[in-house]
């Protein structure tokens, strides 16, 4: 089985040289594929990263939004996912339609939305931004009397609690997120009595307040090394567990709920990225108006951070 592993990550490695690509991994997908990453992040970093690649083919292991993202930033290059029904059931939670009668409900306000959203949906925000940056981003809205902020209504409450606003929401929520609850985080604690408990914004707010911090993925792996604590509780998918473990030796960390596995996460494998780079897809574009319209929220979210 290691053989045939070592085998595949041969071929994955050669064939990326010839067709001139990049692996762009997000911190959840399977540890065969972090394996095999170029780059590992979280959304806001993989963004960052296929907007200034220099090469030609992106090879996204995430979800589908995410793909869509990296693709709104290089139109220019082929972006394909090695398995394109990886979606994100939050994203899915909130339409254009949806936003479209919303924003008529509050005609005056600016709307701020999570990257987990879909293109066509970008196309209708002001704002853009991510789990790393929602706090930056509302606070750079000062000025502004109301702000929408979709889809995540667990997010938006983290984010109205920070920046003391008041938050036009949506209904939606992280179904994997969700599962982490707070006795999970009791349990953990009692079990692990000098572990920094770290939890995704996603998170359940009785969750959130149990945290010592409340981190994006990437603000984790940053976090974890930086911190004297030697060991930790990780409230998030967790697929997060391996990179953390992997990138610090020294530090023990413990899942706050093995049941926090997001199924569209683990979808992608080598197989299929092998598969994807011999056979060039499956092709995520995003059409050129809508990509024009999503672009500029994304544009103001990097201009803020
Ligand atoms: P990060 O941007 O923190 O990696 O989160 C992405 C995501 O989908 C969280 O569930
Ligand atoms: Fe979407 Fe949640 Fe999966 Fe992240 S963990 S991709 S928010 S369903």
């Amino acid at each position: 089985m290691v053989k045939a592993r070592s085998v595949l990550e041969e071929k994955i490695k050669e064939l990326k040289k010839k067709r001139n690509a990049v692996i762009l991994v997000h911190n959840y997908q399977l540890p065969e594929v972090q394996d095999v990453a170029d780059f590992r992040g979280d959304s806001l970093e993989l963004s960052r990263i296929a907007a200034k690649t220099e090469a030609k083919l992106i090879v996204f292991c995430g979800v589908y939004f995410m793909a869509e993202t990296a693709s709104i930033l290089s139109p220019e290059k082929t972006v394909i996912m090695p398995d394109k029904h990886a979606g994100c059931p939050m994203a899915n939670m909130l339409t254009a339609d949806d936003l479209r009668k919303l924003k008529s409900e509050h005609p005056k306000a600016v709307v701020v939305g999570y990257v987990n959203t879909s293109a066509e949906v970008k196309a209708e925000l002001d704002y853009c931004c991510t789990s790393t940056n929602a706090v930056a981003v509302v606070n750079a809205l000062k000025d502004r009397e109301e702000i929408i902020f979709v889809p995540d209504k667990y997010l938006a409450d983290f984010v109205a609690k920070k920046t003391g606003r008041q938050l036009i929401t949506w209904n939606a929520f992280c179904p994997t997120h969700i599962k982490i609850l707070p006795e999970d985080v009791k349990r953990e604690k009692k079990f692990h009595p000098f572990a920094k408990v770290i939890v995704h914004p996603e998170c359940l707010p009785p969750v959130v307040a149990m945290a010592d911090a409340v981190l994006s993925t990437s603000q984790m792996a940053k976090f974890a090394r930086e911190t004297e604590a030697k060991e930790m509780i990780v409230g998030t998918e967790v697929g997060l567990i391996y990179r953390l473990k992997k990138d610090n030796p020294g530090k023990e960390f413990y899942p706050a709920s093995e049941r926090a596995v997001c199924p569209n996460m683990k979808r992608t494998t080598q197989e299929k990225i092998l598969w994807s780079l011999e056979e060039l897809k499956e092709e995520v574009k995003v059409p050129d108006d809508i990509r024009k319209r999503a672009k500029k929220a994304i544009d103001r979210m990097l201009e803020i951070i």
